[in-house]
């Protein structure tokens, strides 16, 4: 008998202002799959995760939004936790970072490494947009590249030369917050010493089964270049949580991020679980095993930081990360365009969540490799593996145990060595698992599955089911198919919880666990069959990729060089505010922008993306606007407010009618935000 093990497993925290898409699935997928598989060994596995609330991009987000941070980010949370929900994520506790409990771990943990001299405090210079009054970080600053001239680059490199600089070298700058020209100020910033721990993190990431390997081979690059200080406050103003003895300055995000980690664990316990204990999974000796799931674009922050902090702290380390690629989507980068940038709300309005993560399970390796959500392969694969493998089999069979043998199987196994073979493939399928080989576990499963139907189709019980006085055969072939086909939905439950769930109930079991499938079903009632999955329907699919069509963003999406990629793990939390040529002032004024008033807003029948409005402009007559904004809002939501518009834009003529003019939106690819002049304007005002 193998020993029970203690598991806590996190995914990483996503951030509270963007909606959950296919890319970010795809990890919390493969993490859910891997808990459901160690529960059903009879593991302790305990799984957390939070919402990653705090940082400028959120604060940003918010005013945008004309909301309060705090706000903000609880209507993302109820989005994040629906979605996770809706695809069947398994987790036992869902927090946010913006909490009491973190707040006090998070000073603590400082406080920890303070007294053990890991914190220093120097000036730094940094450019400041004076309309703002805030620091802008190189996010929020472009100007022209100091090598090769090129205007419009942001802060930290170049787009077109690929060299990579420090915002303060850009030639005429500017704040893409405000179009201010930025200043030089200098201010107090709080380091945490990254170099004293320069040893230890090396032998740390070279620990047996600490990181994959690639990845720890990545990381000697950075040792070899040398660590250096990490710059871990902000100045207000700044969405986080102040640092203590330092007045205005806030932790950076990266700090109390993953710390949520432990404070999620800590409120789980606080409110559904007073048996567990913090110190049992994070005191520096334990026993218990923590692992972190994470994007290769984080590994720095969780492979360099995190554990630094933790020892700094004298806590325990995670016992290792576990790191997936990116997704593709038809082999390229998500793209808003092509509608193949898919949020799980919109998946989950057409297609089933059990497609995705069986689709996902058969790509995943423990490589840290790339994966591609290809459709066509999508469809082709969920229907002759799913529809026509696995689940064939049950509906091929059940229908004769249902109607002729009283629901009840066989009284003896007359294949007792085919499903015996199919209990014992379960070993390696298992461990696959463990070792997060999921595409060799459903590589095995379909095998099985493949003999399964072989067996089914040598024996036809349909033709057998004709012949006089074959019916205790029917009743043994079936009973073995049943038998086989309950093994594979054990098997497959950590991928397909829900077939899983209706499988055990068909079967009228009282467990569904890897052991139990160890007793073979003799002489055993089962219910009324019932359909258990349908085909992927090829239009749904193109319904979805519709949906996510966004016309706003399919102008604004220019292809762009890979930047380099060690200085962006750093830099990413901040967002892109867009791309555009620079435009002198009289090209400016050509465009005539006026405040109007929406008067009406009402749905277009035939369009999930437009909404028609009409619209006051200060003319004698009202105009007629299509506005590609359907998803992000209900027509009561526009009655009467007051919107931005584009007079002087060419009609345009559209399936549905003549749209006389354009409103103004903000898009960043995860949201629309209709642009609404302060209270005080009048429909017809001139905007400049
Ligand atoms: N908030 C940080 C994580 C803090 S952990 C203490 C963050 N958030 S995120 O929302 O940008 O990303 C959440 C997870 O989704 C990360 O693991 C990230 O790597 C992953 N992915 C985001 N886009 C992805 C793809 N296109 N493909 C695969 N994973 C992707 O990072
Ligand atoms: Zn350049």
């Amino acid at each position: 008998m193998k020993s029970v093990r203690k598991i806590l497993v996190t995914n990483a925290l996503p951030y509270a202002n963007g909606p959950i898409h296919m890319g970010h699935l795809l990890g919390y997928i493969q993490a859910d799959i891997w808990v459901r598989a160690m529960r059903a060994m009879g593991h302790d596995v305990t799984y957390v995760c939070a919402d990653d609330a705090h940082g400028t991009a959120i604060m940003l987000r918010a005013e945008a939004n004309g909301i309060s941070p705090e706000q903000q980010i609880a209507n993302v949370q109820k989005e994040h936790e629906r979605d996770f929900a809706g695809f069947g994520i398994s987790f036992d506790h869902y927090d946010s970072t913006h909490s009491d409990t973190n707040k006090s771990r998070s000073q603590e943990i400082y406080l920890k490494n303070r007294d053990a001299d890991n914190i220093a405090i120097r000036p730094v210079t940094q450019l400041f947009d004076p309309e703002k009054q805030m620091f802008l970080s190189d996010r929020f600053i472009k100007g022209t590249c100091p090598k090769c001239k090129s205007p419009d680059q942001y802060g930290d490199s170049c787009e077109v030369c690929g060299t990579t600089y420090n915002a303060t070298e850009l030639i005429d700058p500017r704040s893409t917050l405000s179009g201010a020209t930025p200043v030089e100020k200098s201010s107090d910033h709080y380091f945490f010493k990254l170099p004293n721990f320069s040893e230890y993190l090396q032998k740390w990431t070279r620990d047996e089964g600490r990181l994959p390997v690639s990845i720890a081979n990545k990381l000697d690059e950075w040792f070899e270049a040398g660590l250096a200080d990490w710059d871990i406050s902000r100045d207000a103003p700044y969405f986080g949580f102040e640092i203590p003895d330092a007045p205005n300055k806030y932790f950076y995000v990266w700090v109390d991020a993953p710390i949520g980690y432990m404070s999620s664990f800590e409120n789980y316990i606080k409110t559904k679980r007073p048996d567990l204990n913090f110190d049992d999974y994070w005191k520096k000796d334990s026993k218990n095993e923590v692992y972190h799931f994470i994007g290769k674009d984080i590994v720095y922050f969780h492979a360099l930081f995190w554990p630094a902090m933790l020892e700094g702290a004298n806590y325990r380390t995670p016992t290792g990360l576990f790191v997936n690629g990116f997704l593709t989507v038809n082999g390229q980068k998500m793209s808003k365009s092509r509608g193949t940038f898919i949020k799980a709300e919109t998946y989950l309005e057409h297609l089933n969540p059990e497609y995705l993560r069986y689709y996902f399970a058969s790509k995943l390796s423990d490589k840290v490799e790339d994966s591609d959500l290809n459709l066509d392969d999508f469809i082709q694969k969920v229907n002759s593996d799913l529809v026509g493998k696995v689940v064939n089999i049950a509906s091929r069979c059940a229908k004769f145990i249902n109607k002729d043998f009283n629901n009840t199987l066989s009284a003896n196994c007359v294949e007792s060595d085919l499903v015996q073979s199919f209990i014992d493939a379960g070993d390696s399928i298992a461990k696959a698992y463990e070792e997060r080989e999921f595409s060799a576990a459903i590589r095995e499963i379909m095998a099985l599955a493949d003999r399964a139907n072989q067996y089914i189709d040598e024996k036809k019980p349909w033709a057998l089911a004709k012949q006089e006085g074959q019916e205790q055969q029917v009743h043994e072939v079936c009973s073995v198919g049943i038998n086989l086909f309950r093994q594979l939905a054990i098997y497959l439950a950590p991928v397909l919880p829900t077939l899983a769930n209706q499988v055990q109930a068909f079967l009228q079991l009282d467990r569904f666990d890897f052991a139990s499938r160890k007793q073979i079903l003799i002489s055993h009632e089962i219910a009324q069959f019932q359909p258990l999955m349908q085909r992927v329907d090829p239009k749904a699919v193109a319904a979805m990729v519709d949906a996510s069509k966004d016309s706003l963003a399919a102008a604004a999406e220019t292809p762009k060089v890979e930047k380099k990629k060690d200085k962006r793990a750093e830099k990413k939390v901040e967002p892109k505010v867009g791309e555009a040529e620079i435009i002198g002032i009289e090209d400016f004024m050509k465009v005539d922008l006026r405040v109007a008033q929406v008067l009406e807003a009402a749905i277009v029948d035939g369009s999930d993306k437009l909404l028609q409005l009409t619209l006051d402009v200060g003319e004698a007559e009202p105009r007629n606007v299509f506005s590609g904004i359907r998803e992000f809002y209900q027509p009561e939501d526009l009655k009467g407010k007051l919107v931005v518009m584009v007079a002087n834009l060419a009609p345009r003529k559209m399936r549905f009618g003549i749209s006389n003019g354009m409103v103004l939106a903000a898009g960043n690819g995860e949201g629309v935000w209709v642009i609404s002049p302060e209270s005080g304007a009048k429909a017809g005002d001139k905007v400049s």
